[in-house]
C-alpha cells in the first residue's frame, strides 16, 4: 500500500507539474482525485486492510490527497499568471502612464455663472425662455412694430413670418411679466442669434437680461445695481459712466461704459483710444411694454438691462478676437 502511494505521488506531481493548460490540469486531477481516480480507488480498498494497518494507511492517503489538491491549486494559479503575462506581452510597466486631462468649464460658462451669482446675491432669480421665439415676444411686445427701423440693427434669422431665433434675451422679460405679478427681480441668461460675424461679433452669443419692477423703482436704483455689479465683476474701483441712448423698450435709455480695463483709461487699441468700453444697454421699462403685459404703468416702474457675456469674457481675459471662444482649440481653452 505504502509503495503504491509513493508511486501515485511521484506520478501525480509530475503530471500536474507538466500540465500545459487548464484542460490538461483538469485531466490530471480527474485521473488522480476523481470519483474513479487512482487515489480514490485506494481509499475504497482501505476496508481490506487489517485493523492495525488501516489508521496509518488512512492517514497517509489523506495527506497525499491534500498534497495533490494543493499542487493542483498552485498549478492553476501559475497557469492564470502565465495567461496574463501572454496577454500583456509588450507592456512595459516601468514606463510612465498616459496623462489624463480632466475636463473644465468653458470660459463663457464660467463668466455666465459668475454674472448670475453676483446678481443672485442681490436677490435676482433666474428666468428662462425659448431660443426659437415668436416675432411677437422678440419685437412687437417690446414696442418694435414690423416697420420699425431698429429691426435692421438686429440682423434676424427668420424661420417664417412669425417665428425667429431670438436676437436678444429681452423677450424673456415679457414672458415673465405675463406670468408674474409685480414686484419682481429677475435675470435671464441665454443664447441669442444674429446674422453677424467679425472679431467682436458671432452669429450665436450669450446675453444676460435683467429686470426689476416694483413701486418707486427709479433710475438711481438702476445706476446703483449696475455700478455695484460692474465693480464686483471687474474686481476694481473701475469708473462707470452712463450715456444717453435709445432702445424702443426703455425710456429713458442708457449705454453703460466702464473705464478700459486694459489701459486703465489712458487710451489703447481695445478701447479705440477713448479710455472707455461699452459693456451694456439699459433703461427704464417703457410704459408700452407694461401695457402689453397688463401692468399698471401708473403704479409700477422698473428698469431693464442687457449685457453680452462674450464681451465681458473678452475684457476679463484680454482676448481680442471673439471667434477664439468657438473654435474649440484645446490649447486656447485649457488656459482657463
Ligand atoms: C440688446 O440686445 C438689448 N436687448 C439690451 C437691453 C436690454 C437694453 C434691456 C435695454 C434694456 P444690444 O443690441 O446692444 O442690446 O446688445 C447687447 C450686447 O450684446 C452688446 O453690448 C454686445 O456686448 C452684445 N452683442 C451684440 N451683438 C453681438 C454679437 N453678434 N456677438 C457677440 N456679442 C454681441
Amino acid at each position: 500500500m505504502f509503495e503504491m502511494l509513493e508511486e501515485i505521488r511521484a506520478y501525480g506531481l509530475t503530471s500536474i507539474g507538466s500540465a500545459d493548460g487548464l484542460e490538461a490540469l483538469e485531466k490530471a486531477r480527474v485521473e488522480l482525485l476523481g470519483r474513479k481516480g487512482r487515489l480514490t480507488s485506494l481509499l475504497k480498498g482501505l476496508g481490506q486492510l487489517t485493523t492495525e494497518d488501516r489508521p496509518k494507511a488512512g492517514q497517509a492517503l489523506n495527506m497525499l490527497k491534500q498534497e495533490l489538491e494543493a499542487a493542483c491549486e498552485n498549478k492553476k494559479a501559475e497557469i492564470a499568471r502565465q495567461g496574463i503575462a501572454v496577454r500583456i506581452k509588450g507592456f512595459d510597466p516601468s514606463l510612465p502612464g498616459r496623462q489624463m486631462h480632466s475636463g473644465a468649464l468653458h470660459p463663457i460658462t464660467q463668466v455666465l455663472d459668475e454674472v448670475c451669482s453676483i446678481f443672485g446675491r442681490m436677490g435676482f432669480s433666474i428666468a428662462t425662455g425659448p431660443e426659437v421665439e415668436l416675432d411677437f415676444y422678440n419685437f412687437e411686445a417690446l414696442n418694435i412694430p414690423a416697420d420699425h427701423p431698429v429691426r435692421d440693427m438686429q440682423d434676424t434669422f427668420y424661420i417664417d413670418d412669425k417665428v425667429l431665433l431670438r436676437t436678444h434675451t429681452s423677450p424673456i422679460q415679457v414672458r415673465t411679466m405675463e406670468k408674474t405679478s409685480p414686484p419682481l427681480r429677475i435675470i435671464a441668461p441665454g443664447k441669442v442669434y444674429r446674422c453677424d460675424s467679425d472679431v467682436t461679433h458671432t452669429p450665436m452669443f450669450h446675453q444676460v437680461e435683467g429686470l426689476m419692477v416694483d413701486r418707486d423703482v427709479s433710475f438711481s436704483d438702476l445706476k446703483g445695481i449696475l455700478t455695484f455689479f460692474l465693480q464686483e465683476f471687474f474686481n476694481a474701483e473701475a469708473a462707470v459712466r452712463f450715456r444717453p441712448s435709445f432702445f424702443p423698450f426703455t425710456e429713458p435709455s442708457a449705454e453703460v461704459d466702464i473705464q478700459c480695463v486694459i489701459c486703465r483709461g489712458v487710451g489703447c487699441r481695445v478701447c479705440s483710444q477713448t479710455g472707455w468700453l461699452e459693456v451694456l444697454g439699459a433703461g427704464m421699462v417703457h410704459p408700452e411694454v407694461f401695457r402689453h403685459v397688463g401692468y399698471d404703468a401708473e403704479e409700477f416702474t422698473g428698469f431693464a438691462f442687457g449685457l453680452g457675456i462674450e464681451r465681458f469674457s473678452m475684457l476679463r481675459y484680454g482676448i481680442d478676437d471673439i471667434r477664439l471662444f468657438y473654435e474649440n482649440d484645446l490649447r486656447f481653452l485649457r488656459q482657463f
